[in-house]
């Protein structure tokens, strides 16, 4: 007999994002999961979040998940790192529908893959004071080492559109330098924008250490989540609502190059 659930298949799933940065997460469950509804917000009159405290934080991101819910959204996911580690626990008590953030998959990939036992993690200032990744990390294995680096100009050099270039990688030897002296194996990208600088980060670090970008590993969570819950919706295209808090047209000309066109109708929602 079919389990019974009250949360209907076709209610959209909920993305949220400091800004466009979440986008790397919504192209990854999109193209796991075309036949989704999805809302996005991104709260770009107030990004960014990496340099704000957990407290600021955390209000933004209840008002906006408070938005989703009223949107009747059957998931949320925090596609922010640093929402993701200071805020999931907290949202947790209020969102009766599941909630994940991105450190977990990240986590738990990084820890599959490391060999030496050492892992390297980059992400902004909030999630690295967090140690949000090294506390996952080590509910895995906890013999794992991981070293931590914030690297505060990549956002801006990803929202510049400076993904790569002689100064752009001069920028990501000077950040990674302590990193690689530890003879990490593999490094976490904990943060939205950071996978747009992938290409930049290989010619620097070389071949032989894995890069863990979390987004396709936080789709395979939805997926697996939504089966749990037999809501997956598994017919008919996919239909994507657009909100955010400051300039849509702003956020629909830098958005489109992370979804490929897709963007159509951005709303305007202040928080
Ligand atoms: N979305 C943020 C993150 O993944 C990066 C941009 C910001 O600082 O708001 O941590």
């Amino acid at each position: 007999m079919q389990e019974k659930t009250l949360v209907n298949k076709n209610n959209p799933i909920g993305i949220f994002d400091s800004g466009f940065g979440g986008l790397t997460v919504m192209a990854a469950v999109s193209k796991l999961l075309p036949d989704e509804n999805i809302i996005y917000f991104g709260d770009t009159a107030h990004v960014p979040y990496g340099t704000k405290s957990k407290k600021t934080v955390t209000e933004f991101s209840e008002k906006i998940s408070r938005f989703l819910l009223k949107n009747n959204v059957k998931m949320i996911v925090i596609a922010c790192n640093t929402a993701s580690a200071f805020s999931l626990n907290y949202l947790r008590n209020f969102v009766n529908v599941p909630i994940i953030g991105v450190i977990k998959a990240g986590s738990v990939l990084a820890a599959k893959i490391t060999e030496n036992k050492k892992v390297g993690v980059i992400g902004t200032e909030g999630t690295i004071k967090s140690k949000a990744y090294e506390k996952e990390i080590k509910k895995y294995d906890k013999n794992i080492k991981s070293f931590s680096k914030s690297c505060p100009l990549f956002v801006p050099l990803v929202e510049e559109g400076w993904n790569d270039g002689k100064i752009t990688r001069e920028i990501i030897k000077i950040y990674l330098k302590d990193l690689l002296d530890k003879n990490i194996d593999t490094i976490i990208l904990g943060c939205t924008h950071y996978p747009l600088l992938k290409e930049s980060i290989k010619k620097v670090i070389g071949k032989n250490i894995n890069i863990v970008d979390s987004a396709s590993a936080v789709a395979a969570q939805v997926k697996y989540i939504l089966t749990k819950n037999n809501i997956l919706k598994k017919s008919g295209k996919g239909k994507y609502k657009f909100f955010v808090s400051d300039s849509p047209e702003k956020f629909k000309a830098i958005g489109n190059k992370f979804l490929g066109n897709k963007i159509l109708n951005v709303t305007k929602k202040s928080l």
